[in-house]
């Protein structure tokens, strides 16, 4: 039986479901990512991986480890292993699509939310001793309610995106690579160029993976082509946007506001300027942190790796080896 290392302590049934097919577990106790040395060690001797999106497992991690067979993310982005480098090597790489989407899209939602109605800007206020009365005038936001919301990737998070927007009586734009007439007809979403979108819609809220193509996909231009009142909401990756040019932007006040559950690096630095600025919400990538969400990813990772190690083709698998290890007939590829 196969030598399992998952590196961090994970929530639900994930450790027992791979103690139950006969593996060894070895997790990293720590509260913060292996570095990497640690890692380095712990993947040498590891037939499966269990790892985070903190996790940068590049060419020389992988090319170091022997006997891996398996790298399995929890989580449904994989910008922190590169699957055609794995594949090589002859390592499945594998995510948890789908049991994320919902608790991502209530929580791109949340910050939409808080962004237009300045939550984070008043209950600072509020602990501050700064609440003196009621104000005819004060913290005066945006109407959600009605407005145009642009989704810049129509996949699974901003398709439960759309269908939130719908009860609050939105009209959605989106922009993605491949049209997708079956949402438009389900839900009454507009397809729009991203220069349509950009200029049309009151909060624009991105979904796409991070990738060399959506690398930076939101700089100077776009943010000079979004309204003065747009409220900008990333739950994606803090690298699919020119972070810099978003400073100016709010500093500039060409756009009204951003909400971020991701940014370049994280954590960001405390003394960042994103963090002087009031009408700027940050959160530390919590969105799929729900006690369930992360306990069906935990598990759907511990399947991945199961699978993987009884010779089989795993489930979410996003690369496919040219020649698997550890297995007589090779993976076709
Ligand atoms: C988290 O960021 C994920 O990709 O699941």
């Amino acid at each position: 039986m196969g030598h399992v290392f998952v590196t961090r302590t994970i929530p639900g049934r994930g450790v027992e479901i791979l103690q139950a097919a006969g593996h060894t577990v070895d997790v990293w106790p720590g509260d913060l990512p292996p570095p990497r040395a640690a890692l380095e060690r712990a993947l040498s001797a590891a037939d499966g991986a269990l790892t985070m999106v903190t996790d940068r497992l590049d060419r020389d991690l992988l090319a170091g480890a022997p006997r891996l067979r398996v790298v399995s993310n929890m989580a449904v982005g994989y910008d922190n292993v590169d699957p055609a480098v794995a594949a090589k090597l002859g390592i499945w790489l594998t995510n948890t699509p789908g049991v994320l989407a919902e608790t991502t899209a209530d929580m791109a939602f949340a910050l939409l939310l808080a962004a237009a109605r300045k939550v984070n800007e008043s209950e600072r206020d509020t602990r501050a001793g700064g609440w003196k009365t009621w104000s005819p005038t004060g913290y005066l936001g945006q109407d959600v309610f009605g407005a145009t919301l642009g989704i810049i990737g129509m996949g699974e998070i901003g398709t439960a995106v759309a269908r939130r927007a719908r009860g609050f009586s939105m009209r959605i734009l989106y922009h993605n690579r491949k049209r997708r007439p079956e949402i438009e007809e389900e839900l009454g979403v507009e397809y729009a160029g991203m220069d349509e979108l950009l200029a049309a819609a009151d909060f624009v809220s991105v979904h796409v993976p991070l990738t060399p193509e959506t690398r930076q996909l939101i700089g100077h231009v776009e943010f000079g082509q979004m309204r003065p009142q747009a409220i900008f909401v990333n739950t994606a990756r803090g690298t699919v946007i020119d972070q810099d040019a978003l400073v100016e932007a709010l500093r500039s006040k060409t756009i009204g506001g951003a909400a971020l559950d991701v940014t370049d690096p994280e954590p960001l630095p405390i003394e960042h300027p994103l963090y002087s600025l009031p009408n700027v919400l940050i959160t530390p990538h919590i969105a799929s942190a729900s006690h369930a969400t992360r306990a069906r990813m935990a598990e759907m990772a511990a399947r991945n790796i199961v699978a993987v190690l009884a010779g089989e083709v795993p489930p979410n698998a996003v690369n496919k080896p040219f020649k698997a290890r550890g297995q007589a007939a090779s993976a076709e590829g």
